[in-house]
């Protein structure tokens, strides 16, 4: 029996002593050095590898290195193959500083600041209110939670988001289409971090921009969730005032998008957050005895649910 671990982002170097510590005895391959293909019973993967799954004819399981799961194509991947998200510490703190910076970088306005000095404009405004500053997460999984968290930490009032109803301490929570204009009304900040599925693609659209004025978005969730043209034309209509970005459909997004120029678009590079290995390889290793043993994997994805 085999591990294999295959990954275009996260370093092999830091991921592969700190996972094998923690199962001594067994075979940890770095893809493309697969060995017999037939005796690889778990896979830890980012994507899938160039050549698919299919030679890996003694898989059980799947251990994803994001805690989203549809970088991995899992229609292609058979149902009775368990697949787990990763839950981490260090993923999730990342990505809670992310959106406090994101959104404390539109409350201090600093976003007008840096615009107005390319101009040489000295634009003074006085503070704007926490208490009326609302910022709306879509998602409350363990990172829209932890996101949650981190604003409510900081005096932001925080509303939530979820397909079914849920409750999160500290957060005004809204479920489902009929309650998403509510859920909108008056938000200064709306982060997305949905899951990728059929129901969440192009979730970020026209339809959506036009119950907000002047708000500000965060992107954090799958470049799939946004609808690019309706983006720049609700900043153009002022239904947006600015966004910040760091999934897209195609990453990088071509040299000609129009993302890359736009003065009120901050672009990142899929960073707002990683698993940290020094945390994680335990989540992992304990995962890959439970699907070895059989048994159902922490953070397992419903399968006819996509997440
Ligand atoms: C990153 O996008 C992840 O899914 O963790």
């Amino acid at each position: 029996m085999s591990i294999l671990f295959y990954s275009t982002i996260d370093d092999p170097a830091e991921w592969l002593p700190r996972l094998q510590a923690h199962l001594p005895g067994e075979t940890i391959r770095l893809w493309p050095d697969i060995g017999d293909p037939a005796a690889v019973d778990v896979a830890v993967l980012w994507t899938q590898p160039p050549e698919g799954l299919g030679a890996l004819t003694g898989l059980k399981a799947v251990q994803s290195l994001g805690a989203g799961v549809n970088q991995l194509s899992l229609g292609t991947v058979s149902p009775a193959i368990r697949v787990a998200r990763l839950v981490d510490p260090g993923l999730s703190d990342d990505m809670a500083e992310y959106c406090l910076l994101a959104t404390l970088r539109y409350f201090r306005r600093f976003d007008l600041h840096e615009r107005a000095q390319r101009v040489g404009e000295w634009s003074f405004r006085l503070p704007q209110d926490r208490a009326g500053y609302e910022v709306g997460i879509m998602g409350l999984g363990t990172l829209g939670a932890a996101v949650a968290a981190r604003l409510a930490a900081n005096g932001f009032p925080v509303r939530g988001w979820t397909r079914l109803p849920r409750e999160v301490e500290g957060v005004r929570c809204f479920a489902g289409a009929t309650e998403l204009d509510a859920f909108l009304d008056g938000l200064k900040v709306v982060i997305c971090l949905l899951p990728l599925t059929a129901e969440t693609t192009s979730i970020l659209n026209a339809r959506l921009f036009a119950r907000l004025d002047g708000a500000y978005l965060i992107n954090v969730g799958r470049g799939a969730h946004l609808v690019d043209d309706d983006l720049v034309q609700a900043l153009e209509a002022g239904r947006l005032a600015g966004a910040t970005l760091d999934v897209f459909h195609s990453e990088p997004p071509p040299a000609d998008h129009p993302f890359w120029s736009h003065s009120h678009i901050l672009m990142t590079p899929h960073v707002a957050s990683a698993g940290d290995p020094a945390t994680a390889t335990a989540i992992v290793a304990e995962n890959i005895h439970r699907a070895q043993a059989g048994a159902p994997m922490l953070y397992e994805v419903d399968r006819a649910r996509g997440y």
